[in-house]
């Protein structure tokens, strides 16, 4: 092969998030998601296969990849390389411009990126269907990078049919997302983990069976640009996940009576969400698994509430980075070499 192609993808933000697996090999997600694109973060990917070369070669943001990630991606490849018939080792360079474990999930911008990149260096191209099943095998939330917008993750039953597909294109709602990184550092308990974690707490059924009417709800409420139906179950929805981590049972670190990934920073936004709304800025908030806060907000009411935000953050001392809706996984370069 002799192309060098390079591949940008979005993170993405759950509003009705994927906790606990059917199929931890795979991830065949128990629950359907729905998610937006978040524009104002990007994973950059670049892939080359080569021939003569004895090893891949993995560098995330200028850096040789530490173990545990060059494990995951050379196993990527390896799906690639079997789909493609093709045997050549890659480098492949990655470059964020957000915080890697930053309460952003970077795995499902990285992923996404690299499942495109990497199919088209191999000679492939994938409808967006096949692209966001092979995205799903790296990282279960990458498969909802792939399509623009505004995206449901359809949980299926087997590999053909887990994928993710555009609920409403990016223009569709002017909203606001405002992350607070309140921590930088990587969290001690990963989303792999707490999702083969998520059965052994006794609410994980519950929110299982309240979620097809959540799905219900928060998905109309999009497509009806309905914001006082959205933000109060997307608020829910993320504690009803926390909950189920916070009860999850840590078997082998019987110090930990549950996954918390909730800081006293995380609780002070909760609380802040709650009084800017009794005066009458309409923000809710999200949380994945880590301690930062996304805050949604009408696409009008940002510049209310990042004023509002700086009079909190000295105290919290966190950041904060502005996405609206992102596009889908596109190809940005490509070249011969
Ligand atoms: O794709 P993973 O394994 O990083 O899981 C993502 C889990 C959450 O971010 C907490 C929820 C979600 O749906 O994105």
């Amino acid at each position: 092969m002799d192309l060098k192609v390079t591949a940008r993808a979005h993170p993405n933000l759950a509003l009705v998030k994927y906790w606990g697996n059917l199929d931890d090999a795979i991830n065949i997600p128990a629950n359907a998601s729905i998610s937006v694109n978040l524009g104002g973060a990007t994973t950059t990917t670049s892939v080359a296969f080569l021939p003569h070369q004895e090893r891949d070669l993995v560098t995330i943001d200028r850096r040789a990849a530490p173990p545990e990630a060059y494990g995951r991606v050379v196993r990527h490849l390896d799906r690639v390389r079997h789909l493609a018939g093709v045997s050549d080792r890659a480098v492949v360079e990655s470059h964020n411009d957000f915080p890697a474990a930053s309460g952003i999930a970077s795995s499902a911008s990285a992923f996404a990126a690299l499942s495109l990149a990497a199919t088209r260096a191999a000679g492939l191209e994938l409808a967006e269907r096949q692209l966001s099943i092979l995205a799903r095998k790296g990282s279960g939330s990458a498969c909802r990078s792939i399509p623009g917008g505004f995206v449901e993750w359809l949980a299926g039953a087997d590999d053909e049919t887990s994928y993710a597909r555009q609920i409403a294109p990016p223009a569709h709602w002017d909203l606001s997302v405002v992350t607070v990184i309140l921590g930088e550092e990587a969290k001690e308990i990963s989303s792999s983990e707490g999702h083969r974690l998520a059965r052994t707490s006794p609410f994980y059924q519950a929110r299982l069976d309240a979620l097809p009417r959540t799905l219900a709800v928060v998905r109309q409420a999009l497509l009806d640009r309905d914001w006082r139906t959205l933000g109060p179950a997307v608020e829910r929805e993320a504690v009803s996940m926390h909950v189920v981590a916070m009860t999850s049972r840590l078997a082998d670190r019987p110090w930990l009576s549950g996954i918390y990934y909730w800081q006293p920073g995380t609780l002070a936004l909760i609380q802040a969400v709650q009084a800017w709304r009794r005066r009458g800025l309409e923000v809710y908030f999200t949380i994945d698994a880590g301690q930062n806060v996304h805050l949604l907000c009408r696409g009008p009411d940002q510049a209310r509430l990042e004023g509002a935000l700086t009079h909190l953050l000295p105290g919290l001392g966190g950041r904060y980075l502005v996405s609206t809706p992102g596009r889908g996984a596109w190809v940005a370069a490509q070249e011969r070499i």
